[in-house]
């Protein structure tokens, strides 16, 4: 891998009060597509807590049976798919005649807008496979627009080390100044990939109006005196006068840190189909049963 993003930090992050866990949320063991086996950790129930994301799933498995049959074509519209591996290699191609390679360390960014089919194989038969689907809300105003999508690969995204020594992937949104990968205008999304060496916290401001979430994928954080261990997210609460968070970690821990601007729009989800009525939604399908959807 190449330090070609690793970029300096240009400013430092000041946060006078953090936000504090509010609710501590264990994933639901699910599978999707084919048979792939994943926790599902932001659930339909959360959608409204966490607005503008819509879902958030975690695979991880050393058993190519949970995850050997991938995501054959499936269709979706009205959001964006944020997919994020850590280990392993997935093949994606699309109605569009879109085709990239996702592996270790990279990052597809979707927008499936007004609509894409596309399908998601693994391509290994063996190992590890690791990884993130987050699942960002249109705003109703972009819900069928043009898809699009792009690949980053571990390369080119945005890094830093904070002086602590906290590794900080910037996939998108700013954090000390540095800019991620992907900028949303609407949604204001913030997605940062944190290693932290154990010892040493990390600082982030955040909007006092934004949804914000951790997910801690190993080790163990406390935020505001409250301990999240791996595998739970945490749901950031807004106390009044919060203008960020701070997580500490005694032993080396990774954490997603994810916060957005919230849409406040009506959500209406059939699927993979995420729009703001029931009749886009009849029309959704409409589109999809007449091969309208990706054209
Ligand atoms: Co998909």
């Amino acid at each position: 891998m190449t330090n070609a993003n690793v970029l300096p930090v240009l400013q430092e992050e000041v946060v006078t009060r953090s936000r504090a866990v509010e609710q501590r949320v264990v994933g639901r063991p699910t599978s999707d597509g084919a048979g792939v086996k994943l926790t599902r950790v932001l659930t339909q129930a959360l959608q409204r807590r966490l607005d503008p994301f819509l879902m958030l799933d975690a695979f991880g498995s050393d058993r190519p049976d949970d995850y050997i049959a991938g995501f054959p074509d499936h269709p979706h519209r009205g959001f964006e798919t944020i997919t994020y591996m850590i280990a392993g290699r997935m093949l994606h191609r699309d109605s569009a005649g879109h085709e990239g390679l996702l592996e270790n360390g990279g990052v597809q960014w979707m927008t499936a807008g007004r609509g894409v089919i596309h399908s998601e194989i693994p391509q290994q038969e063996e190992g590890v496979m690791e990884g993130f689907q987050l699942w960002l809300n249109l705003p109703a105003r972009d819900k069928l627009c043009a898809p699009w999508y792009r690949d980053f690969s571990a390369a080119e995204l945005p890094r830093f080390t904070t002086a602590e020594g906290v590794a900080v992937t910037v996939i998108a949104g700013r954090s000390h100044g540095v800019e991620g990968a992907v900028l949303r205008e609407t949604t204001a999304p913030l997605y940062l990939d944190l290693h932290l060496p154990g010892g040493e916290g990390f600082v982030q401001s955040l909007p006092e109006g934004h949804n914000a979430f951790a997910y801690v994928y190993r080790g163990e954080v406390t935020i505001g005196g409250e301990q999240v261990a791996a595998q739970r997210m945490a749901i950031l609460g807004k106390v009044v006068g919060s203008d960020g968070v701070v997580l500490e970690s005694d032993e080396p821990a990774r954490v997603l840190l994810i916060a957005g601007q919230p849409l406040n729009e009506p959500i209406a989800q059939y699927g993979p189909f995420v729009m703001n009525t029931e009749q886009e939604i009849y029309q959704a399908l409409n589109d999809f049963r007449d091969g309208r959807l990706a054209n």
